[in-house]
């Protein structure tokens, strides 16, 4: 089977992955630099599969120690993960975010040229869609960005079309992220924010296992059904499952694609905190404050594109991503801890 590299693969979403592509037999090789992982990811990933891990540390931007990753290992395949993705943080910070995400994708980039290695999925997001004027959101909507972190997902996309264009020899899978949540069955890799999380998910998480006082939610008056804004949540396996089928496809076949990973249902704020609450059999306190700026009323996905062209479909709801979040969070109340 061939050799995959994964960039930023002791995060949240690569860390899952990591596992899936090697239960779909795929030979894993790992690079990060730690700036926002826990090298203890590396642990329980080796009791999770059974195997010690191939992993390089270094960073995405580090265009000679990449090279050096290449010749090493000489991947056929990349899953480029490496990025930040704090939104708020890209708006004060615009030139951490070009460097890490555009600069770090080229330097990629190069050196798989240099390499003769062509096949490239990339981390997308649904924030490229920036404020949809129609549910539920196809690829074919008009994209645009509202802050720098969804700008660099934009020129990353356009960069991998260029390549594309300027050369068959690039076949590329641009991977429009919903919102990922959830952690892996076994409760043993999960998402571990560092300080405030950002995310709902993660804070509601926080709020059950008595970490965190209350929820802060950030509006009750949207024309959403109860007020509070919705999203399409997809557990982290089943979108570390989308990017095996993606990768199947990109070796299965010519030609590039861009899809959606999403469910295809949204559920508001109050939703999930109500799935998490029976998830945890924890009560999660809330208040009700403004609007946060930027965010959207509602956002959800059509997935029928990545059912059609991979053959994939989410198969996990709401309830077992929260009950999955809830084993993490409970058996990590610290995360990785000190990592
Ligand atoms: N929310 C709260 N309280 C919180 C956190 C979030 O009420 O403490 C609400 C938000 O207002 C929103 C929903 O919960 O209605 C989801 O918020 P998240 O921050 O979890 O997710 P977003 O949809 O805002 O952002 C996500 C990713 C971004 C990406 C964006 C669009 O985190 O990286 O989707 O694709 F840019």
């Amino acid at each position: 089977m061939p050799t995959v590299l994964l960039t930023g693969a002791t995060g949240y979403i690569a860390s899952h992955t990591w596992l899936a592509l090697q239960a779909a037999g795929f030979d894993v090789v790992g690079v990060d630099d730690f700036s926002n992982s826990s090298p203890v990811v590396l642990e329980r990933l080796a009791e999770l599969s059974g195997r010690a891990p191939q992993f390089e540390r270094a960073s995405v931007c580090n265009a000679a120690a990449i090279s050096g990753i290449f010749a090493r290992h000489r991947p056929q395949a990349v899953v480029h993960f490496a990025a930040f993705k704090a939104v708020g943080e890209s708006v004060e910070r615009p030139l951490a975010y070009y460097a890490n995400n555009v600069g770090g994708l080229v330097a990629v980039c190069e050196a798989m040229q240099a390499h003769g290695v062509g096949r490239f999925v990339f981390s997308s997001s649904a924030t490229v869609y920036g404020q949809p004027e129609t549910l539920p959101i196809r690829e074919d909507a008009p994209v645009g960005a509202t802050n720098p972190y969804g700008a660099t997902k934009l020129i990353g996309e356009g960069v991998l079309r260029d390549l594309g264009r300027a050369d068959p020899a690039w076949q590329t899978a641009c991977l429009r992220y919903f919102n990922p949540v959830g952690a892996h069955e076994s409760g043993r890799i999960g998402e571990d924010p560092r300080g405030v999380p950002n995310n709902l998910m993660p804070y509601v998480a926080q709020v059950a296992v008595g970490r965190r006082e209350a929820l802060t939610v950030y509006g009750n008056d949207y024309p959403t059904p109860d007020g509070t804004g919705v999203r399409d949540y997809i557990h982290v396996m089943d979108l570390a499952e989308g990017h095996v089928a993606a990768l199947r496809a990109l070796f299965d076949a010519q030609g590039s694609f861009t899809v959606n990973l999403g469910t295809g249902q949204g559920y508001s704020v109050l939703d999930v905190v109500a799935a998490y609450e029976r998830a945890s059999g924890q009560p999660v306190p809330y208040v009700v404050a403004p609007r946060r700026a930027g965010d959207v009323a509602a956002c959800w996905a059509d997935p029928a594109a990545a059912a059609q062209r991979l053959g994939w479909r989410a198969q996990r709801g709401l309830d077992a991503m929260c009950a999955d979040s809830w084993r993490w969070q409970q058996g990590n109340p610290q995360g990785y801890g000190a990592g």
